[in-house]
């Protein structure tokens, strides 16, 4: 069961609340996928507003519910959403016992201990010379 903490769901209902008001959708979803590749074997991400184009899962989580792809649902089913404010901002964060390693900012995540991840974005993404 996927479970929100307090600090995660007043955050995820702000964003529900600014696309409501912009009224881009008439029943606003909040969106967990887990996009392949980045800083681990896979990478989180959190919507509102783009719906990803295959069959999705609703797991309600107290009063929010998320929408994940059915393929999915075996990746997230125990994970924690947080959200946390430090010097570089704010942004959720992601407890999943699943996880056998996590890259430096705990959005991406590996299955297995053997995977390399990566501790710094910037570095991920520079050239090989
Ligand atoms: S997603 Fe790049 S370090 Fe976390």
């Amino acid at each position: 069961m996927v479970q929100i903490r307090p600090a995660a769901a007043q955050e995820l209902k702000r964003l529900l609340h600014r696309h409501t008001t912009q009224g881009s959708r008439p029943s606003p979803q909040i969106y967990l996928t887990l996009e392949p590749g980045g800083c681990a074997d896979w990478t989180y991400r959190l919507t509102a507003d783009i719906a990803p184009q295959r069959s999705l899962t609703t797991l309600p989580c107290g009063d929010i519910s998320l929408a994940v792809p059915s393929d999915q649902v075996d990746l997230v089913q125990d994970l924690t959403i947080d959200y946390a404010e430090d010097l570089m901002g704010g942004g959720f964060r992601f407890i999943n016992p699943l996880a056998q390693r996590t890259c430096g900012c705990g959005n991406a995540f590996a299955l297995s201990a053997d995977t390399p991840v990566t501790q710094d974005c910037t570095a991920a993404h520079l050239p090989t010379p």
